[in-house]
């Protein structure tokens, strides 16, 4: 499959998927991915807007507003609990994910998750930057609202991580997502109180270096993993340069780079542990940013040799594996690896975006949006 054709198929796939509503199911054809999370949601919307689909990305911006408008109530008791130093316990938090209507998931998978706010106030920030579009950024105020005062009240608290464990801990990569959205959310509305509050989160992260002279996956622990990259690139915890940033992705390449693609950690034991599409986007997402094209453009090419045949990209790939006594196992449970993750292909729009970036301006001048 030629970049240009993954491209198109991408960019049609994610706007074929997006609901009526805005939100797009992670991935529909695997049964535990039929939610929209708040932090794929709010990178695929990314990806769309940097190839040209402004309308797509309003729209799930707009999702998630009324997402936010709808919980406010929960969120106020959240906000009024912690103030009060009441504990609180998993369900009582906003979730990480919602049906496409916005209503909280029935099941019992782990939810509390705050990376994904975050991300969406981000995300509000690129759009409302890239597209000037004061007024949608008027109809979000009271959400916005909603989500600075909601992490400003938790993100001291343990919360699961973005790949939905480790629930006692507090995490880098979830913290870098608080500083990115309360950072955009004070650039865009001139806010002195996000600043304050994107400060402490950004001064708490870059306290809590871990042992091997970079950040660890949570905090007090040596270990790494792949999405402590979010603190360079998008959200600016760390320069890419900054001598913690580059020794937190020493250690990502030495011990979680194989053969090209990049896996999450190394004890994951999901499907056995494999080297993650999104991730190895991710890596080539920092690099082109650090002004390393060509290791930019090999994880791209890694990336795109991924496709089957339809160009379909799948969550991670199975050849190399951490623990392959766990492949069948999760098998057997939730089927084989979902595929296609709509983050995977918004990742690869967006690190081929990243390389290409004079050549998009000029494609989303000519390019018709589908709307
Ligand atoms: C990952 C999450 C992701 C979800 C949907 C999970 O396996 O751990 O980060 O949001 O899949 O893509």
């Amino acid at each position: 499959m030629t970049e240009q054709l993954l491209v198109e198929k991408s960019i049609g796939l994610i706007g074929e998927s997006q609901a009526p509503t805005g939100a797009w199911m992670a991935c529909a054809s695997f049964s535990q991915y039929r939610y929209s999370w708040l932090r794929d949601g709010s990178f695929i919307a990314y990806a769309m807007l940097v190839s040209g689909q402004p309308g797509s990305c309003r729209r799930f911006l707009a999702w998630g507003a009324a997402v936010l408008d709808r919980h406010a109530p929960k969120a106020a008791a959240v906000e009024a609990a912690v103030r009060a130093g009441r504990t609180l316990g998993p369900r009582d938090f906003l979730p990480t994910r919602f049906t496409l209507e916005g209503e909280e998931a029935r099941d019992d998978w782990p939810n509390h998750q705050i990376d994904g706010y975050g991300a969406w106030l981000w995300c509000v920030e690129r759009y409302v930057g890239a597209t000037g579009d004061r007024a949608a950024l008027a109809a979000w105020a009271p959400a916005i609202d909603i989500c600075l005062r909601y992490l400003a009240a938790t993100w001291r608290l343990p919360c699961y991580d973005c790949w939905e464990e480790h629930p006692d801990q507090v995490h880098p990569a979830t913290l870098a997502c608080v500083h990115g959205g309360l950072a955009a959310a004070a650039a865009l509305l001139g806010r002195a109180d996000a600043r304050r509050e994107a400060d402490l989160v950004r001064g708490f992260t870059l306290e809590h270096c871990a042992p091997y002279g970079g950040f660890p996956k949570s905090i007090g622990l040596d270990d790494v993993d792949a999405s402590l990259l979010w603190l360079s690139v998008p959200f600016g915890v760390a320069a890419p340069g900054d001598p913690r940033m580059r020794a937190t992705v020493r250690a990502i390449e030495a011990r979680l780079l194989l053969e090209g693609g990049v896996k999450r950690y190394a004890a994951d034991t999901y499907f056995g542990g494999g080297r993650w599409l999104l991730l190895t986007a991710w890596l080539g997402w920092h690099r082109a940013v650090s002004g390393d094209a060509a290791g930019a453009e090999s994880c791209l090419r890694w990336v795109l040799d991924r496709a089957d045949a339809d160009g379909n990209l799948p969550e991670q790939t199975l050849d190399i594996v951490n623990d392959r006594s766990f492949v069948k196992p999760w098998e057997e449970r939730w089927g084989t690896v979902a595929s296609p993750l709509l983050w995977s292909h918004a990742m690869f729009l967006v690190l081929r975006g990243a390389l290409r970036a004079d050549r998009d301006a000029h494609i989303s001048d000519t390019r018709k949006e589908r709307t």
